[in-house]
């Protein structure tokens, strides 16, 4: 054989060896939010997703939260329309929680989950891509069981779909890879407060009920609670790092985020669903404790609040130990953030 030939042959191969790898090293996962455009961190959590190879997202499914669960959808098929990667599928999930109902309290707090207004326009219009025929829950259930043992689930708002999976099909838990939240509030650990009532935070309050029972699957469990999200802290400095390159996702920021800095350049961001996908990038981003976890679904004072304690105690036989982050190494995550949205 002619020795450029050989040489071409040689590099061709070498290349197919590594593309192979790569790929069959990505993580497979499905991507369950309550999705808003930017500033949301449901959007930053998704551009960092979508511009990180170690992660295949098989799909994406929607759930009222932040929003409905039809602005949730509107905005992530436009996001998927910005970010070039309308090939990934997106299913509508649940409208409501499993029992939590619409309150004075809901209304005059943050969320609108319970909303039946129409989606306003996402930037640049509404998207031409349209949401798959299928249920959310039909969807992650065939996934999973289609793929026993593989696939890691993304929970970055109220549990309700996963639930509605976990109940829907009896080997679905011990199916699943892992199950990646970001959810909760740990007293026990520093900054454990919560964030809608004073020890109960957003996601698990919106769904207790769910909550509970994403908890007490036997799914391997990484929880992402605000104890580590209070670690994070996006400031105008980090901000004008992150919109120095200009792609269409940094445009995207600029156009959102950047109108927030400009009214208030003191201001300080938390990340929150951001921190619970980076962590499956790159684990070693943040510290976790393993603590027994489990949810009030009591409707009281306490409802929605989240409990890990290192030991079990009397009322929560039943909860299951999982990894609980709890401290972050913010430069290295907010530089690979900015790293990944400039690609
Ligand atoms: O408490 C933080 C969670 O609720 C995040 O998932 C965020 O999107 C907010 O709505
Ligand atoms: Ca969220």
């Amino acid at each position: 054989m002619h020795k450029r030939c050989a040489r071409y042959l040689l590099a061709f191969v070498i290349f197919s060896a590594w593309t192979n790898a790569l790929s069959a090293e990505r993580i497979p996962i499905i991507f369950d939010t309550d999705f808003v455009m930017p500033p949301s961190d449901d959007s930053m959590a998704l551009m960092l997703a979508l511009r990180s190879p170690e992660l295949e997202i098989l799909g994406i499914t929607t759930v009222a939260g932040n929003e409905s669960v039809e602005r949730a959808t509107s905005d992530v098929l436009r996001m998927l329309e910005i970010a070039e990667q309308e090939d990934i599928p997106v299913y509508v999930g649940a409208d409501m929680p499993l029992v939590h109902e619409k309150s004075d309290f809901a209304v005059q707090s943050y969320g609108n989950w319970y909303s039946n207004e129409p989606p306003p326009e996402p930037p640049g219009g509404f998207a031409t891509k349209i949401a798959e025929q299928g249920s959310a829950v039909s969807f992650i259930v065939d996934t999973v069981m289609s793929r026993p043992g593989e696939v890691t689930l993304v929970a970055i708002g109220p549990m309700t779909n996963i639930a509605q999976a976990i109940r829907a099909e009896p080997k679905f838990a011990s199916s699943v890879k892992q199950l990646v939240i970001m959810g909760g509030a740990v007293a026990a650990l520093p900054d454990g407060a919560g964030n809608i009532t004073p020890n109960a935070e957003f996601n698990f309050w919106v769904d207790p009920e769910a909550a509970y029972v994403a908890l007490r699957s036997g799914i391997p469990i990484e929880l992402s609670p605000l104890n580590v999200s209070r670690k994070s802290a996006l400031d105008i400095g980090w901000y004008q790092k992150m919109v120095a390159v200009d792609t269409p996702l940094t445009r995207l920021l600029k156009d959102t985020l950047g109108r927030r800095f400009e009214a208030d350049p003191e201001r300080v961001w938390l990340m929150y669903d951001q921190i619970a996908v980076a962590s499956i990038i790159d684990p070693t981003l943040v510290t976790s404790e393993r603590l027994y976890v489990d949810v009030n679904i009591d409707h009281g004072i306490s409802y929605g609040v989240s409990v890990g304690g290192r030991k079990q105690w009397p009322g929560a036989e039943g909860a299951q130990q999982m990894n609980v982050q709890n401290d972050l190494d913010w430069p290295r995550f907010i530089e690979m953030f900015i790293e990944r949205v400039q690609r």
